[in-house]
């Protein structure tokens, strides 16, 4: 359960380092490849995602951070649903100035700051929501990115984790693990301009602790009542877990 581990980094800053470089690479083509190598699903993940926290997000007051943001597609969600405004953070210049970019075409009440996930700069306990789309599947360590989610959620608060997972059903997963190792690299290296960028992508997803290991890894960072879903099959498994 240590964190990603991209070709060739040999060890976490080397794979830190990678995948804030790779993003950089593809974050001009992100949204496109994004909606179409999902054929628009994901929209409806990040919308999901949002119908969990409704209950949060309707209360003005709520602090609610977005950390992975990327070109900041939950955040603006999330903002959508929400009287206050979103924080939302990552690590990659390029994907924040999109993210930027379309909030302020929205005119969206959000708030967009480059920051490493695992070393948020808030104080312990300051945010009632966070949540990470699709983010943190890359991060280096995932046992400190999960501190750090506790850390920076006040006790009571809701922790939303949306990111790929393995599906169940075998003949659906072998169905999705052939879209995804053969199809999915040559559509999205030739849309990006990264093959590598799309060769990274199944590789960590296949890489990456099912789901009943993420939510034991939740338990032992400091959140209770762990719960998680699968969404299209188990392409996507939605965790939630509530600082403790
Ligand atoms: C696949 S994108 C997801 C973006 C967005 N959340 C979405 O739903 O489309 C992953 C994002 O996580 C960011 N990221 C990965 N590791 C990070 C880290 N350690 N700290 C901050 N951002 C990180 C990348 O820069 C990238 O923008």
């Amino acid at each position: 359960m240590k964190g990603t581990t991209p070709l060739g980094a040999r060890d976490e800053r080397e794979a830190a380092l990678w995948v804030r470089d790779m993003f950089g690479r593809v974050a001009h083509r992100y949204d496109l490849a994004n909606h179409l190598l999902s054929f628009n699903i994901d929209r409806y993940w990040r919308t999901h995602t949002v119908k969990r926290v409704r209950h949060i997000l309707e209360r003005p007051e709520a602090r609610v951070l977005d950390i992975c943001c990327g070109t900041g597609d939950l955040a603006l969600a999330l903002a959508h649903a929400h009287q206050g405004s979103v924080l939302g953070s990552d690590f990659c210049h390029p994907m924040l100035v999109a993210a930027r970019q379309k909030a302020e075409a929205r005119q969206a009440r959000t708030a967009l700051f480059e920051a490493d996930a695992s070393d948020l700069p808030l104080g312990d306990g300051s945010v009632d929501l966070l949540t990470v789309a699709f983010g943190f599947r890359n991060l280096a360590n995932y046992a400190d990115g999960l501190a750090e989610m506790r850390r920076v959620l006040a006790v009571g608060g809701i922790a939303a984790i949306l990111e790929f997972s393995q599906p169940p059903n075998a003949a659906f997963a072998a169905l999705y693990n052939f879209y995804s190792r053969r199809i999915l690299p040559l559509i999205g290296g030739v849309l990006s301009g990264s093959r590598d960028a799309y060769t990274y992508l199944p590789e960590s997803v296949r890489k990456f602790p099912g789901a009943a290991e993420l939510a034991d890894e939740m338990r032992r960072a400091g959140f209770a009542q762990v719960s998680y879903e699968y969404l299209t099959g188990g392409i996507v498994a939605l965790h939630l877990g509530v600082a403790a």
